[in-house]
This record gives structure tokens, C-alpha cells and sequence, in this order.
């Protein structure tokens, strides 16, 4: 088996090899093959063009058994201070040596990292909860089980939204909510959690920045990386937001369009009064029209929001293992390369 960077003429063969992966995200809407092979195109291009990204092929004989992908994180290495990327695909196909084609794509992301970058970077990956042999494979290059996700959606085609009375008054946010909900984010993903999520469970991350990162999500959130930021409010002051994000490029490839409500949090003060159930439904009231289905996601232990979205009609569609593996620096573990 060789290991190689993917080039121009493996392009086709590398589409249709990720398009027919059983557990790509958004597989799960039935898409047509030939609109999935063009949304592969364009993430595979993407990928491509990055820099500092890798996307390697494994080959036997001439024919494609791998695939892997990796993208540097320059927001977040920027925010951290180091060094970090995330794996985008790790697919073994449906070879009979999945292990040996996973762990032959991973070894050789890690020689090549630590020739260019002359140590390991922090690496993370998020891997379908069905695939099994890849997942023994990153924890045999250690990378740790961070988090658990599950991700829920809400088919716009078949199900109807719930009319309820709202405990507080939800609004757009305004930029002197800014501060109230950056002390709410940060609270609420930290010391007052109700899951543990994959940034406080890595031990490879200073909790200072952790604790950084949730109230800079939240005002970045405000400053446009989300489209739409709802704030709940009480007395006057905000209690709770939710953020909502359009992903144009799956209507554009997939004829679908696919949407996504993203950072969501209630003071500790205000929660289990129905809060969150209502924002959430305000949410998908402002993506209704705008989607064919609307996604949310979260830690398998955060069990309010579960119920809420089963609530509101959302269901169960994706599961997966959120992995990581803290950097190294050259001189430190070096069995697997
Ligand atoms: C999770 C969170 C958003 C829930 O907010 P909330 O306003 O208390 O939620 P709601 O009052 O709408 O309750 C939703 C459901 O969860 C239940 N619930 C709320 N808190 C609960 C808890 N701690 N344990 C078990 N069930 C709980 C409620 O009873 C309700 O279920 P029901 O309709 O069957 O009675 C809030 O606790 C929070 O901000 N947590 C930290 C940040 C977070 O997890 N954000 C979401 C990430 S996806």
C-alpha cells in the first residue's frame, strides 16, 4: 500500500470514492448521487487549496482505499497560541484491511506533520459512532475520546412547528447585550454545564482560554458569524441566545438547504422554566422558510436539549465520537512515526 498526496488526475476516483462512504454527513437525506459527488467536488477543493491542509490517498495497485483530509484551524490556532488542525475524512472504504488502510493514512498525517512542522500539532477529528475500526485506529495513535455528539433534525416537509407562550420576551440581540451574554457563554459551558463538551474535556487546552473561547463565540456570533442571534429576555435584561447559521453551499450542491441553530445557553439563574424550549422555537420559526431542515447538535449527556427538540418535532439523525490528541513536541513520543 502507498501513501500519496492526492493529485489532479486521482481527483474523480477520489470523489466518487468519498461520495459513496456510508457515513458522510448529509448522507442521511437521501441525496442523489450525482448532487452529493459535486458537494464532495467542492469541500474536496476546498480542502485543496488550504495552504498548510493535507489530503492524502492510500493506493493498492492502482486502485483508491483511503482517504484522508486534514485543515488547519486558523482561527482557533490563532485563539489557542498553537498549532491546530482538524480531520475532515478518515475513510478506509469498505476494504478488508480497514484497520491497516486507517492506520497507514494516519501514521503517515503524523510523519508528515512532524517533518513539516517539526512537532505534532493538536489534531481533532469527529468519527461516526458506527465507525468502529477507525476509531480503534485513532485511539492507537492516541487520540483521546473527547466528547460523544448527536445531532438532531427538523424536516421542514414533514413536520409542523408548536405554537407555545413564551416565559420571557425573545428579540434580536443588540450590541449592549454583548457583555451579559458573553458572562452568560462563558458560565454556561464551563462551571455551570450540564455536559461536558470536547474544549473543557481536553486537558491539552488551558481552561483560561476554554473559558475565553465560549465569550468570544458568543460576541463573534453577534459580530457576523451567525446570521441571525436571538436573545431571550427578563425584567429587561437578557437571560439566554441562541445563534442560527445558513450554510448556503448545501442548497447550491445539495438542492437542499440545510441549516444549523449553533451556540445556545441559558443563565443558570433562569433554566428549566421552559426558556430554551421557547428560543429554540423562535430559532426555527426564523429558519422555517429559509430551510429544508434545520440541524442542531450536542454532547449525548446534555439531556434538556434532547428533550426540548423531541418537543418541538426535531429528530435523532447523526452520532458521533469527538476525538483528539494533544501536541507534541519533536524529542517526545515518537512510536508512531
Ligand atoms: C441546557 C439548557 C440550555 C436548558 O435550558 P432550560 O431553559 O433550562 O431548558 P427548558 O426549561 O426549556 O427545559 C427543556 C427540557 O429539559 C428539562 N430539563 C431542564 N434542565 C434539566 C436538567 N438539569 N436535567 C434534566 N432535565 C432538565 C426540562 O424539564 C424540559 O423537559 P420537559 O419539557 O420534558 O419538562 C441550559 O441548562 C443551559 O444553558 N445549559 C448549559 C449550556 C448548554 O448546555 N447549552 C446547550 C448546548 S446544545
Amino acid at each position: 500500500m502507498k501513501i500519496k498526496s492526492l493529485t489532479k488526475d486521482m481527483i474523480d476516483e477520489a470523489i466518487h470514492f468519498v461520495s459513496a462512504h456510508r457515513f458522510q454527513p448529509y448522507k442521511e437525506y437521501e441525496i442523489e448521487d450525482d448532487r452529493f459527488a459535486e458537494f464532495t467536488k467542492h469541500v474536496l477543493s476546498e480542502l485543496s487549496s488550504g495552504g498548510e491542509n493535507l489530503v492524502l490517498a492510500a493506493e493498492e495497485g492502482a486502485r483508491l482505499v483511503g482517504i484522508l483530509t486534514l485543515k488547519k484551524l486558523a482561527w482557533d490556532t490563532d485563539f489557542f497560541g498553537m498549532d491546530m488542525f482538524d480531520i475532515d475524512h478518515i475513510i478506509a472504504g469498505e476494504s478488508d484491511d480497514k484497520h491497516g488502510v486507517a492506520s497507514r493514512l494516519i501514521q503517515s498525517m503524523l510523519k508528515r506533520l512532524r517533518e513539516r512542522n517539526g512537532g505534532i500539532p493538536h489534531i481533532s477529528v469527529r468519527i461516526n459512532t458506527e465507525d468502529i475500526p477507525t476509531v480503534h485506529e485513532l485511539e492507537r495513535h492516541d487520540f483521546k475520546l473527547m466528547t460523544t455528539l448527536v445531532t438532531y433534525s427538523f424536516d421542514v416537509a414533514k413536520q409542523k412547528m408548536i405554537d407555545f407562550d413564551a416565559p420571557c420576551v425573545l428579540r434580536d440581540f443588540t450590541a449592549t447585550d454583548i457583555q451579559t451574554l458573553r458572562q452568560i457563554s462563558r458560565d454556561s459551558f464551563t462551571s455551570n454545564s450540564v455536559a461536558t463538551n470536547r474544549f473543557v474535556a481536553d486537558a491539552s487546552l488551558p481552561r483560561d482560554r476554554v473559558e475565553r473561547l465560549y465569550s468570544a463565540w458568543v460576541e463573534n456570533s453577534c459580530r457576523g458569524l451567525a446570521d441571525k442571534v436571538i436573545v431571550a429576555e427578563s425584567d429587561g435584561r437578557p437571560i439566554a441566545f441562541t445563534t442560527c447559521k445558513l450554510n448556503p453551499s448545501t442548497g447550491k450542491f445539495l438542492n437542499k438547504s440545510i441549516n444549523s441553530m449553533v451556540l445556545s445557553a441559558v443563565s443558570s439563574a433562569s433554566r428549566t422554566r421552559g426558556v430554551y424550549t421557547n428560543m429554540i422555537n423562535a430559532g426555527l420559526e426564523w429558519l422555517y422558510d429559509k430551510s429544508d431542515a434545520v440541524e442542531v447538535g450536542t454532547e449525548v449527556g446534555n439531556f434538556p436539549v434532547q428533550k426540548a427538540w423531541t418537543k418541538l418535532g426535531f429528530k435523532i439523525i447523526r452520532s458521533q465520537y469527538a476525538l483528539a490528541r494533544a501536541p507534541q513536541v519533536m524529542g517526545g513520543n515518537s512510536r508512531d512515526v
